[in-house]
């Protein structure tokens, strides 16, 4: 029998095409059997749209739809008629016709599947991730992955008028400097040598400049075999971006262009440019992060001038010794019982803090465990820093700074949701400046690139690469828009000696340059432009643009938390021929 195939898309059927013999194809949503009259939801990739059989026009096609099941795939040739008013369906977008079907052709049948592909079921994630394709045959992943093609090509049309060009990069490479372990591939002709996977480009399109190229792109996959979040994947897809001659303000100011244009294209949403900046200072004090969710307020408040000569001896002592005391206003929440306050205590220590002392402003006066500690004057003091009113309540945290930072940072975002001060429609950017260049390793015992050793460091922080590294701050900017880090970028060294300085810094003696990033050292020797560039983490940003808050949603075939692939089951254990022709042999697991 000749297989018929579709005249129309299910969506394509509407009042317009009523009278038409048209053919569809797709799978069975649902079979309804109503006394003589067979109806089948038939599913494609455009939606749903009802068929009717009756077996006054065909006893073949009606003998057949007897037979069918859900996720059968099938083909129906029929005529598009109305419905009549009562039975018209508004929760699709063909509710308001039916096709009368004559003919129906079964492509396939199908096991019952372990899940209904619909919406809104509670499904254990590892069986959806163990028939991923029939997690994707639902219609919100469907949705999601079309506007992750949307923004790929909105993306690629902005660049390409500026004169981007997209050129790749290898994937069989060398070590890459972004500070996560590497994904290694062994060689064959040459045993006992490994190709790293790229954790990024950033080494070529660095070279891509000294060729002389001035504006590149790429949309590329990234490997990375670091911890895993709900926010990180071991690959992941960048768009990778390098400009030479274009100042640090120029280039955001094109990528604040970029995000209108990609959020109006695919979102319909309009943003207001230029996005917000906050040096990394002002984000770590006010938001104890540097990739703060500006949705809603909640500062946290520096109480440590206050507090210096507190009675709490807590306090006094934490600042004495070089610590602070730090608060965030809960508004209105002095009310809430011994119990609930307890339970934040708890989400503290498990963060890290020594404890979360807490006053309440209650109508009969300031309440909590430590108010005893505090004068009327000093009770005031703490009121007017942190702007406490009747119904507040304040928490504190006492520690180093970067601990209070840490919990309280923490303690703001879980609050923020809890009481449900973020509005999930609001999109809100902030560049985060000023990165400090080096971040002391404290097992390590040295200094580490907080971003890569090619960053440029600010000219007036130039001097201070010899007298305190940890001061240096960094010519980069980090993207951050609702509580994510979307992208990191920063202009390059393109100077032989700061950037031997900077490998001094870090402890990379001139032979260990040479052999890790000797080609690009040499690269530098021909002309290096003045260039600079950034990569955002294109996953997260569909993530945020699709309102999902898992990066697997947003990948068709993602790992799992502990990097396995539950449906082809990699990593796996391969033939004792492959390991002996790269030289390899596997030790038993320990
Ligand atoms: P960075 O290492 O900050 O910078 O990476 C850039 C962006 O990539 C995303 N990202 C990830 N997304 C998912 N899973 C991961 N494991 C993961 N790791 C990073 C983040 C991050 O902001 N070469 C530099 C960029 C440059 O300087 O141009 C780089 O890779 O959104
Ligand atoms: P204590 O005097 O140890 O019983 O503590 C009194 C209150 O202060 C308790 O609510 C503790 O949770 C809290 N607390 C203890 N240490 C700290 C700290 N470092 N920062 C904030 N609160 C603390």
């Amino acid at each position: 029998m000749k297989e018929i195939y579709r005249t129309h898309e299910a969506n394509q059927l509407s009042k317009e095409t009523i009278g038409q013999q048209v053919v569809v194809n797709g799978w069975v949503q649902k079979r309804r059997d109503l006394g003589g009259l067979i109806f089948i939801d038939l599913r494609d990739r455009s939606g749903v749209v009802q068929i009717v059989f009756n077996p006054d026009i065909s006893e073949d096609a009606i003998r057949l739809a007897d037979q069918v099941r859900s996720e059968y795939v099938i083909a129906v040739k029929g005529k598009v008629v109305e419905r009549s008013e009562e039975t018209i369906n508004p929760k699709i977008e063909t509710g308001e016709i039916e096709i009368l079907g004559d003919e129906l052709q079964i492509f396939n049948r199908s096991k019952t599947p372990p899940f209904p592909i619909e919406d809104g079921v509670e499904i254990d994630e590892m069986v959806r991730l163990r028939y991923r394709y029939l997690d994707l045959r639902r219609k919100n992943m469907q949705q999601t992955l079309l506007l992750r093609h949307r923004a790929m090509q909105s993306i690629r049309r902005f660049l390409d008028k500026p004169g981007f060009i997209e050129v790749e990069t290898p994937m069989l490479t060398k070590t890459t400097p972004e500070g996560a372990r590497d994904y290694l591939v062994p060689s064959r002709l040459h045993q006992g040598e490994f190709y790293a996977l790229p954790q990024s480009p950033q080494l070529f399109k660095q070279l891509l400049m000294v060729a002389g190229y001035e504006r590149y792109f790429q949309i590329t996959r990234c490997f990375r075999d670091e911890d895993l979040r709900t926010d990180r994947q071991p690959e992941f897809t960048q768009l990778d971006i390098e400009t030479s001659f274009l100042s640090r303000d120029d280039l955001l100011a094109l990528m604040e262009e970029m995000m209108v244009d990609l959020f109006k294209d695919v979102l319909n949403v309009n943003l207001r440019i230029p996005f917000p900046r906050l040096t990394y200072q002002e984000a770590m004090d006010r938001y104890g992060t540097d990739k703060p969710d500006l949705r809603f307020a909640m500062e946290l408040i520096d109480l440590s001038d206050t507090l210096r000569n507190s009675s709490f001896k807590v306090f006094a002592n934490t600042i004495k010794s070089g610590g602070q005391v730090k608060a965030i206003n809960v508004k209105q929440c002095a009310h809430w019982s011994r119990k609930e306050i307890d339970q934040w205590g708890e989400i503290a220590t498990s963060i890290g803090a020594k404890g979360l002392a807490w006053l309440a402003w209650r109508e009969d006066g300031v309440k909590g465990p430590i108010a005893k500690f505090f004068s009327s004057e000093e009770l005031a003091a703490i009121a007017s820093r942190a702007k406490a009113e009747p119904g507040d309540l304040l928490f504190f945290v006492a520690d180093r700074p970067k601990t209070v930072a840490a919990v309280l940072g923490e303690l703001r975002i879980r609050l923020g949701k809890e009481l449900q001060l973020i509005d999930p429609n609001q999109f809100v950017f902030v560049w985060i400046t000023d990165f400090p260049m080096f971040e002391y390793d404290q097992d390590e015992q040295r200094y580490q690139a907080m971003h890569h050793p090619f960053t440029m460091p600010k000219r007036e922080d130039l001097s201070l690469l010899k007298t305190d590294p940890s001061k240096v701050r960094a010519i980069s900017d980090d993207l951050v828009l609702n509580g994510y880090e979307l992208s990191s970028g920063s202009q390059r060294v393109h100077e032989r000696e700061v950037q031997e300085q900077i490998f001094e810094v870090l402890q990379i003696s001139e032979e260990e340059a040479r052999q890790k990033f000797g080609f690009l050292l040499e690269a530098f020797e021909y002309g290096a432009p003045p260039h600079g560039g950034i990569a955002f983490g294109f996953d997260r940003l569909i993530m945020v643009m699709a309102g999902r808050d898992n990066i697997r949603e947003c990948i068709a075939f993602p790992k799992t938390t502990n990097a396995r692939c539950i449906m082809t089951e990699a990593p796996s254990t391969v033939d004792q021929k492959q390991l002996d022709e790269l030289g390899i042999r596997a030790r038993k697991r320990m």
